[in-house]
């Protein structure tokens, strides 16, 4: 039974401009499109039904005579046939083409000089041709008649493959509607309506500013997905930073449920320093682990806190904070190995050191960071079995601290016609475009959803919150001094202090309890009392000039659903979140702005994106894109086990983006109890890796 319309698509180029290896991936991604795809390779026909010919014109023509045929009788029985060729002359060309009908058959040139495939030359056959070893070689030896009128021209020489696959494709599907439709109208969806797989692809503090008001120019990827799919901003976690916030858009969870309330966290009550957050202290289930259980198969690539990678089904590569790239960072192991191969040795979780002065460096380092990522990501997508693929991309958010005030003209130290003024913009155009070649690479039957974990702001200083609460008699020192340092458990004259905090974006401040903290001097009774006095206190700390900060005093059980291990006794963003939280004692003043060479203008803002849309509704544009508001990171979990048809645990409290409903589900908050469990049982990282990784905290600003 003849049940497609077969095609022939024909490559025509030099040898080592790609034809084989763009063949054989697009017979990958048509066959999982379920369409039956037949490979017809110059150098496979030449061992086998055509090994009585050699290179004459003569015998390249004859050659590409059977070739032709052959693809006739394979794509009139209902194949997709993806010859590779060089088929040097325009003559040969016109004739395979003559052979089929207009609608049926396209020919595809790799445009790439000789120089370039010289010097790649796969199979050294260049070498030996210069050295007069292999005559009539085409392109040094023998013609190759740049083609007259091709349908598509791929410059390969200047594109990665992903690149060069993404112009094929997107081709292909102008062309033959029945190329991306094929699942759609032969299989239908399945049982519950909704499509097959899910993509997210995750980019580290993305504010809807760069995205949703500029989408109409050029970022031509995001504005489809808006604009055939829904979007929205998306509230981060409290607080609205990496580490707990991607751990709550794929558990579902709040930091207070994950009992993670930042990157580090306090292991119990006593006065020892915080312990780093890791995947083995992520007790609840993540989104995988509910799929894995539904015997389906996820790709995850560095979404932070997967490292230590455990075991499942499909692939892990950890995220930032894995603190080695050459070790066990992935599951299966070996796949470091291929990553590493795919990406010709580039591929890495995060850049070193982005607080610099020396931007040029790290802006390459930024591209070449996304350049890796995304080489992988397509690898990943196209060669290994997957039903959920996640990946997250740091670059976005270490590019805004680095040139945050160098782009932001409202920012206090931007400077008009600085050489940074517009590199966030062109930085996420180049990401835009990757981002069109990776969603080129999936199905029709395939949700794709961009994510934010947060924002960007202002960062405009910081407070000295320490010495704040020093200041203020509720932290006393042993010997003070004023040489500015990090407050240390033992600088701290315990039986007089009655709270201390925590540096980075935000302030935790933990209250000295009787009964609850070692030498606690708070009784019980009094806690609620101290509290809120401090709370005022906190909520009143002026700017350096006097000014009214109305700094935010947040109360652990009024924003979480729970409150597990060790919470905060309050936590404070200083003016808005434009001023951070700085643990130092020491210091002459509380309130500090920023130096007009500081290497870091952003901070973090508790809104970031959403963008969801469906592959097929996208190409054919059927419909209509939809502005959702209210959205949170805790319903991305609930939103990907719907596009898969299951229900989300009645325990999550987040709803499903996609579904067509008046409003969000009612978020409730509960005052609990807090559940102590010990951090430090459950600690991934050996003692080593975590004094690493916390010099990497101190590094990005979160200590
Ligand atoms: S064609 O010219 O007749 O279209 P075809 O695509 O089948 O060539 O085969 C090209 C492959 O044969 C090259 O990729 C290369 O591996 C091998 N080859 C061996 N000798 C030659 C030669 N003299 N010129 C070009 N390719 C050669």
């Amino acid at each position: 039974m003849k049940w497609h319309n077969g095609k022939t698509i024909w490559f025509t180029g030099l040898s080592g401009s790609g034809k084989s290896t763009l063949a054989s991936t697009l017979k990958t991604i048509l066959e999982s499109r379920r369409i039956p795809v037949v490979l017809l390779d110059g150098d496979v026909l030449r061992s086998g039904l055509n090994r009585d010919l050699g290179f004459t014109a003569m015998d390249r023509a004859e050659n590409i005579r059977r070739a032709g045929e052959v693809a006739k009788i394979l794509s009139d029985a209902g194949h997709t046939v993806v010859a590779a060729f060089i088929t040097p002359y325009e003559s040969l060309r016109q004739a395979v083409r003559g052979l089929f009908e207009p609608g049926r058959y396209v020919e595809i040139y790799l445009d790439c000089s000789v120089e370039v495939c010289e010097s790649r030359d796969p199979k050294g056959l260049y070498c030996r041709a210069r050295a007069g070893e292999i005559p009539e070689f085409t392109g040094v030896s023998a013609p190759f008649e740049p083609p007259g009128s091709p349908d598509l021209v791929v410059p390969t020489g200047s594109q990665t493959v992903e690149e060069s696959l993404a112009d094929v494709l997107s081709h292909l599907e102008a062309r033959f509607v029945d190329l991306t439709c094929r699942s759609y109208a032969s299989i239908g969806r399945g049982p519950t309506g909704r499509p097959g797989r899910v993509a997210v692809i995750g980019l580290d503090g993305v504010p809807p500013a760069l995205v949703f008001d500029r989408a109409g120019s050029d970022l031509h990827t995001l504005r489809a997905l808006m604009e055939h799919g829904v979007w929205g901003p998306l509230r981060s976690t409290d607080p609205p930073i990496t580490v707990p916030a991607w751990t709550s858009m794929t558990t579902g969870k709040d930091p207070g449920e994950l009992g993670l309330y930042g990157f580090r966290n306090r292991r119990d009550y006593d006065y020892r320093g915080l312990v780093t957050a890791n995947a083995a202290q992520v007790e609840a289930r993540r989104v995988w682990d509910y799929l894995d259980e539904a015997g389906k198969t996820s790709i995850l690539l560095g979404i932070p806190q997967t490292y230590p990678p455990r075991p499942h089904r499909g692939i892990t590569i950890s995220g930032f904070l894995a603190p080695e790239i050459h070790g066990p960072f992935t599951f299966p192991e070996e796949v470091a190995a291929e990553l590493q191969e795919v990406t010709g040795g580039r591929y890495r979780t995060d850049v070193e050191g982005f607080r610099t002065r020396t931007k040029d460096r790290l802006l390459e380092d930024l591209y070449s960071m996304v350049d890796a990522r995304f080489q992988a990501a397509g690898h990943l997508l196209i060669h290994k079995p997957w039903d959920f693929f996640m990946m997250v991309e740091m670059a976005t958010d270490r590019l805004h601290h680095a040139f945050w005030k160098d782009c932001n003209p409202g920012h206090p130290l931007f400077r008009a016609g600085n050489p940074h003024e517009y590199t966030i913009r062109d930085f996420y155009a180049y990401l835009d475009k990757r981002l069109g070649s990776l969603l080129a690479l999936l199905d029709d039957d395939t949700t794709v959803l961009v994510v934010s974990d947060h924002g960007t702001r202002n960062n405009l200083g910081g407070v000295l919150i320490n010495q704040w609460l020093v200041n203020n008699g509720f932290l006393v020192l042993r010997n003070p001094s004023d040489q500015q340092t990090d407050l240390k458990p033992e600088m701290v004259d315990w039986e007089r202090t009655r709270a201390w905090s925590d540096g980075g974006y935000y302030a935790r401040i933990f209250l000295n309890v009787k009964g609850r903290e070692p030498s606690g001097i708070i009784d019980r009774s009094e806690y609620e009392a101290v509290r809120t006095e401090l709370a005022g206190l906190l909520r009143a700390i002026p700017d350096e000039t006097g000014r009214s900060m109305a700094n935010q005093v947040l109360r652990p059980e009024e924003i979480y659903q729970a409150c597990n291990n060790v919470p905060p006794d309050l936590i404070v963003y200083f003016d808005d979140l434009n001023r951070r939280s700085l643990g130092m004692v020491g210091a002459a003043q509380v309130s500090t702005t920023l130096d007009t060479d500081t290497p870091d203008g952003a901070n973090h803002d508790p809104v970031g994106i959403f963008v969801c849309a469906r592959m097929g509704e996208l190409r054919r544009g059927i419909h209509k894109g939809r502005r959702v508001e209210g959205a949170s990171v805790l319903d991305i979990t609930p939103t990907i086990l719907h596009e898969f048809g299951l229900t989300a645990p009645e325990d999550l409290c987040g709803s499903d983006l996609v579904a067509d409903r008046p409003a969000l589900k009612h978020r409730h908050v509960s005052r609990c109890e807090a559940r102590s469990t010990s951090l430090e049982r459950r600690s991934g990282y050996t003692s080593e890796e975590e004094e690493l990784i916390k010099k990497r905290l101190v590094d990005l600003g979160y200590i």
